[in-house]
């Protein structure tokens, strides 16, 4: 019987920081990463890409470009290079210095406190680089403190193929028509769809979790709409303000 990722009934939804907690600290650092776990979120998301030398490392775009001191297409750059940029003083002197982190750096991280990874497969990845992630989970002995995410189906057949026992969920801009079918079909715990396209189709919360499959919409920032999901029943919300819906939370 697998894990169920579903809240119970009339429970709060939990906070997952976007990019870590990525309103105030540069997304996808390791300092972004401490400060979701620190401020106490359930869920600490990041995003993925490897190298052209094949070295997994933490960052949204395709390109380097936006949040670091470089340019350049990730998958094109060696490890080291991309590992050396300043992934910081983009966002704020603060944090110059900050370097892009990889992968591994994460999940050193991520030993030191309790709060679960939602690690987003970005692609496109072929299905050896899947597996290097996946593997590096499983050394880690972190499969349980895990759930692999991704919009490319692709990517989470491989995870599944290789690693079966770390938990999935499928990322949706816009809602199937059967989303417990499609989500059953990849065996995911998780169906975590854009917030706009929930709200249109609230009834799919409860079908998906009578399912035993949990929902947690992106990427939240409002109070209204943390009003909104939370009274839909919603699992977690994934929001760059962790801190500000945590203390939403606690205000109700
Ligand atoms: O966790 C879901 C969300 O991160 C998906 O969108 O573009 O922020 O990776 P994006
Ligand atoms: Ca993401």
């Amino acid at each position: 019987e697998p894990a169920s990722y579903v809240g119970d009934e009339g429970e709060l939804p939990v906070t997952v920081a976007h990019r870590g907690y990525s309103s105030v600290a540069p997304e996808n650092t390791l300092a972004a990463v401490a400060s979701g776990m620190r401020t106490g979120a359930e869920y600490v998301e990041i995003d993925v890409h490897t190298t052209a030398d094949g070295v997994p490392v933490v960052l949204h775009d395709q390109t380097v470009d936006r949040t670091t001191d470089g340019t350049g297409d990730v998958a094109v750059l060696p490890g080291a290079d991309v590992t050396a940029l300043d992934a910081g003083a983009w966002f704020s002197p603060a944090f110059a210095g900050q370097r892009l982190p990889t992968f591994a750096q994460v999940l050193d991280l991520l030993e030191t406190g309790s709060s679960t990874l939602l690690l987003e497969i970005k692609g496109p990845e072929t299905s050896a680089e899947v597996e290097r992630v996946v593997d590096m989970v499983v050394e880690a002995g972190l499969e349980d403190r895990v759930v692999l995410q991704s919009f490319d189906v692709d990517a989470l057949r491989a995870a599944r193929e290789h690693a079966p026992q770390i938990p999935r969920g499928l990322l949706r801009g816009a809602l199937d028509a059967d989303p417990v079918a499609v989500a059953r079909d990849l065996g995911a715990v998780m169906y975590n769809p854009s917030a706009s396209a929930l709200l249109e189709r609230p009834d799919v919360v409860a079908e998906l979790n009578a399912a035993g499959i949990a929902v947690m919409p992106y990427t939240v920032n409002s109070a209204a709409d943390w009003a909104r999901l939370t009274e839909i029943g919603v699992d977690g919300v994934i929001t760059d303000r962790a801190g500000a819906f945590i203390g939403w939370k606690e205000g109700r």
